[in-house]
């Protein structure tokens, strides 16, 4: 699995949306680290909460920044929100009956997630931030 980290591609220049983004991707690389080890001092749900927890607070801000603009994809933005929210949900709910989940099949999808939104629908609403004044 490919190690998911901020780089400067990576980046929106309004600082709470790149702070938000790299809390959630070190997040991600924690929660398939506590996965991968045997000896972890950590377990892999309390990495899931914790993306679940800023996630929810960051896409709330950025859906926010983008009604306040008028930005004009926020709907199909929106949704790809809720449908990543929607599966985190499912893994939780999965650990909370069977006390573990594939851990491999989860980090993957996490890891391609959010290398292509950030990378791709992120990206997406920089310029009409800015031009907003959004910094
Ligand atoms: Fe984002
Ligand atoms: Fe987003």
């Amino acid at each position: 699995m490919t190690k998911l980290e901020w780089t400067e591609a990576h980046r929106i220049g309004v600082p709470a949306i790149d702070e938000d983004h790299q809390r959630i991707l070190r997040t991600v690389d924690a929660f398939i680290e506590s996965s991968m080890e045997r000896k972890s001092t950590s377990h892999p749900v309390e990495h899931l909460l914790e993306l679940m927890r800023c996630a929810y607070y960051h896409f709330r801000l950025e859906e926010r920044l983008m009604q306040q603009t008028g930005f004009p994809d926020i709907a199909r933005h929106a949704v790809k929100h809720d449908e990543l929210f929607e599966s985190l949900l499912g893994y939780f709910r999965g650990y909370l009956k069977f006390g573990t989940c594939d851990a491999v099949e989860v980090g993957d999808f996490l890891t391609h997630w959010f290398a292509e939104h950030l990378l791709d629908a992120d990206q997406a609403y920089k310029a009409h931030f800015h031009a907003h004044g959004i910094r």
